[in-house]
């Protein structure tokens, strides 16, 4: 059991729900982010984890807002306690080919998905430099390592979020800061099930595992880099796709 609180931007979601139990079982007070436009989901959803037997506390945050992420930082850090785990979970899909894709489906997910995790994790860097300790844990894909037909804006969203990644793990290495991203593949949630059922049994076949993955596939590897046994892993991704793209 420990009292520092870990802070799950996107964490109603299907992958950040799994997170946030995670992060609960190993003993984080977590705070779950949601977007505003699904404030009114939360009470149904902090109902439904507290059936399960976890507590969560639910800020609202726009993360493609700088203002708002500061705003909801300081205001947890001064409420809640001192934020150890930041993970950017927060994302969106708007799928198309390049030549059918508005400018506004592009905007949509590079400021969700890339300046979403600047816009955050700048609000809690000075907090975690001033305590020479804490955990950021990305939440990228395996799109961003491989590309995606139909996700350029995805895909280039992802891919930055690894740049992201390695570059600021080297500068807060000496401060007792790890920074570290975790690729998944074909996950079970709702913005995986959205995909036409042709389209998506075909990427299934392409999975060597045969499956997607499950929800806690990804918490299980979120929960390690936050851990102490995790101490030593910095700017790294973790791949968790069920062997879809290999790597080293
Ligand atoms: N590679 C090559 N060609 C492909 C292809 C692929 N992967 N996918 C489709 N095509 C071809 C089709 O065969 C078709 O060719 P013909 O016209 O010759 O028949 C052509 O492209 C048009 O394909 P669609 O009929 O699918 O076109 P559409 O306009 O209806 O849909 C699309 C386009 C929205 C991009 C759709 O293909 C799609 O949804 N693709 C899946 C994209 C995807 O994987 N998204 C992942 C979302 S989940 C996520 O992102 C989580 C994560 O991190 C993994």
């Amino acid at each position: 059991m420990n009292n520092s609180v870990a802070l799950v931007t996107g964490g109603l979601g299907g992958i950040g729900s799994e997170i946030s139990r995670k992060l609960s079982e190993n003993g984080y007070t977590v705070v779950a982010t949601t977007f505003n436009k699904d404030i009114e989901k939360a009470d149904e959803w902090i109902a439904e984890q507290k059936t399960a037997g976890f507590e969560f506390i639910v800020e609202e945050a726009d993360v493609t807002n700088f203002e708002a992420c500061g705003k909801m930082v300081e205001h947890v850090e001064k409420t809640v306690g001192p934020i150890e785990v930041l993970v950017n979970c927060a994302g969106i899909t708007r799928d198309s080919f390049l030549k059918n894709m508005d400018e506004s489906n592009w905007d949509a997910v590079l400021s969700t998905n890339l300046d979403g995790v600047f816009n955050m994790t700048k609000s809690v860097l000075d907090f975690m430099l001033t305590r020479e300790s804490g955990r950021i844990i990305n939440i990228s894909s395996v799109n961003g390592q491989r590309g995606q037909f139909g996700q350029t804006n995805y895909s280039a969203a992802k891919a930055g979020m690894h740049g992201f990644t390695m570059a600021l793990s080297q500068e807060v290495a000496r401060k007792g800061i790890t920074v570290n991203s975790v690729s998944p593949g074909y996950i079970a949630t709702n913005m995986v099930m959205a995909i036409d059922e042709e389209i998506r049994d075909n990427l299934i076949s392409q999975i060597p595992m045969q499956r997607m993955g499950k929800p806690a596939e990804i918490a299980n590897t979120v929960g390690f880099l936050a851990s102490g046994d995790a101490s030593y892993i910095t700017g790294a991704n973790i791949p968790v796709n069920g062997g879809l793209f290999t790597s080293f």
